[in-house]
């Protein structure tokens, strides 16, 4: 069976709370996984949570409940949260899940038969909040350790390590070979630096149970658990394995034919996270005996209004708030058009008004409604067949969005579709189809301008239509057309006759609020 073109987002901390930042990494693996379908390719989204840890383990306990019953009752919401945002995914992992413990147990199992691991006792400093090992290189210049840690505890341990050190010449000599493994490239470098410049300490892979034991068991010895760490990035095998994936299930010793998902295409995460991807996660790869995925796709992180989002300053975007309030292609449509995949990004509210007034009220459906309302006006709703006159910008803004979308720059795809909006704002302000409209002589060239219109709409809605994927059906559903979402599917001009569907805003404008008292 032929490879499936296979991309995951990060798993998200069940107990953490869903916002902006989770939202934008959903939405923009969902246009990729979107932009790919069009491309005409298969593709397998994947995404879900991280349920496991000592931070659920205290908040279900500090609620007195069992720690299982408290993670169904979060990832319902964070399952709303994806149905929300349109997510195409494919499946919704949750670590918890028997099908991935399953997994993370016979890797452990295998790779320790194989002599991998090795047991040492630890002592030194711990952070309970991020739940690692402090090295005396994360101590500041005064002896203690940055806020950012939150708790630190001195620890005297025994568990077991995962060798790592033995793999960092060929970890660099990979990234070097292969420039596109970490995009963009500006963290491709730091990845470098870190490995040039660092030795690499062991990963301490377990942690004792009777410290934590809202983890998975280690197979070989019930003393601990897995570290989160080597459970979560397991996630991205264990759900390919449990679809019957051959490759990942040859490993462990099973023989499927289900579809081949392994290797990622793409690894969708953010910043915080990269060495986990690009330094830990291929390592073990290598040493179960599997490929690496393709590319570590990493953004940046969003803050508001300069700050960083904090649920205890009350500094959070809610995106379901927002998309109840404009619509969810409002809310995708800034978070790609706003902060291409990489830079850090600020969102103000202001800034996300004045883009939908301007670029979605204004702009897209203001085009569409003038085109649509002149050809209900002059012809009846019927679309005349005539010469259109943006072919050209047509083909080469679709060559544009196409090469975009490949190379993953959503915010460039929507740029060149921006571009080619503009082109239809200036054609009719330099023909005038209203002045046209009185004059008899001209009605050749009117039917000319309304049908370029119409079919410069109905492109604009399919490049649209990975990122705002309701407002492109929205478009289409008015120009009366059946749903076309392919970007490489030719086209065919709109038959004789072909009458339009019914007019009406595509995003409503705002009401301002009603000042209130003397002016
Ligand atoms: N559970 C781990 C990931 C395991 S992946 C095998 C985790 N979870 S998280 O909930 O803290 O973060 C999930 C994703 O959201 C990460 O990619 C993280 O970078 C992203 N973001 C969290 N806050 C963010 C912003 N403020 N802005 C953009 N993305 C942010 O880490």
């Amino acid at each position: 069976m032929s490879k499936i073109f296979y991309v995951t987002t990060a798993i998200d901390y069940v107990n953490g709370q869903p916002h902006l930042g989770h939202a934008y990494e959903k939405v923009i693996t969902d246009v990729i996984a979107r932009a790919r379908r069009s491309l005409g390719e298969e593709v397998f989204f994947l995404t879900g949570l991280d349920e496991h840890g000592q931070k659920v383990q205290q908040a279900a306990q500090a609620e007195g409940r069992d720690p299982q019953a408290y993670c169904d009752g979060l990832a319902e919401s964070w399952q709303a949260l994806a149905l929300k945002l349109g997510l195409t995914n494919s499946d919704f992992v949750r670590t918890t899940e028997p099908r991935h413990k399953q997994v993370v147990q016979a890797l452990l199992s295998k790779m320790h038969a194989e002599g991998h691991f090795y047991k040492a006792v630890y002592k030194g400093f711990y952070s309970l909040t991020a739940e690692s090992f402090l090295t005396e290189k994360d101590r500041l210049p005064d002896g203690s350790f940055d806020a950012s840690w939150g708790k630190v505890i001195e620890l005297e341990e025994e568990n077991y390590y995962f060798k790592l050190k033995d793999h960092q010449q060929w970890l660099i000599d990979y990234l070097e070979a292969n420039p596109d493994f970490v995009a963009p490239t500006s963290r491709r470098n730091e990845i470098l630096g870190f490995l040039k410049n660092n030795e690499l300490e062991d990963l301490c892979i377990t942690r004792p149970s009777s410290r934590l034991n809202w983890g998975i068991p280690i197979p070989f010895d019930p003393a601990f658990v897995t570290y989160v760490w080597f459970d979560a990035l397991v996630n991205y095998i264990s759900v390919p394995a449990a679809h019957g994936d051959p490759g990942v299930n040859a490993v462990l010793g099973k023989t499927t034919n289900g579809p081949t998902l392994w290797p990622a295409d793409i690894h969708v995460i953010g910043k915080d996270i990269l060495k986990f991807h690009a330094v830990y996660w291929p390592i073990m790869l290598k040493k179960m005996g599997l490929p690496l995925p393709k590319q570590i796709l990493t953004h940046g992180w969003w803050q508001k209004d300069g700050q960083k989002m904090s649920k205890t300053t009350g500094n959070v975007v809610d995106p379901i708030a927002v998309i109840d309030e404009n619509g969810l292609d409002a809310f995708r449509y800034y978070v790609v058009r706003e902060l291409d995949i990489g830079p850090d990004g600020n969102w103000t509210d202001a800034g996300f008004k004045t883009r939908y007034d301007s670029e979605l009220a204004s702009g897209l459906g203001n085009l569409l409604n003038r085109s649509l309302t002149m050809l209900k006006k002059y012809r009846n709703g019927i679309v005349p067949r005539a010469n259109n006159q943006l072919t050209a910008d047509i083909s080469l803004c679709r060559e544009k969005v196409i090469e975009s979308y490949r190379k993953n720059q959503l915010q460039d795809a929507l740029n060149h579709i921006t571009e080619l909006r503009w082109k239809a704002d200036q054609f009719i302000e330099k023909t005038s189809p209203f002045k046209m409209a009185k004059d008899p002589a001209k009605a050749a060239e009117l039917d000319s301008v309304l049908y370029s219109l119409v079919e410069t709409c109905r492109a604009i809605s399919v490049f649209l239509w990975p990122i705002i994927p309701n407002a492109a059906e929205k478009m289409q559903a008015q120009l009366g057309v059946k749903l076309v979402t392919s970007l490489i599917a030719p086209l065919e001009p709109l038959a004789d006759g072909h009458v339009i569907g019914e007019v009406f805003a595509l995003f409503p404008r705002k009401e301002e609020p009603k000042k209130t008292g003397p002016a």
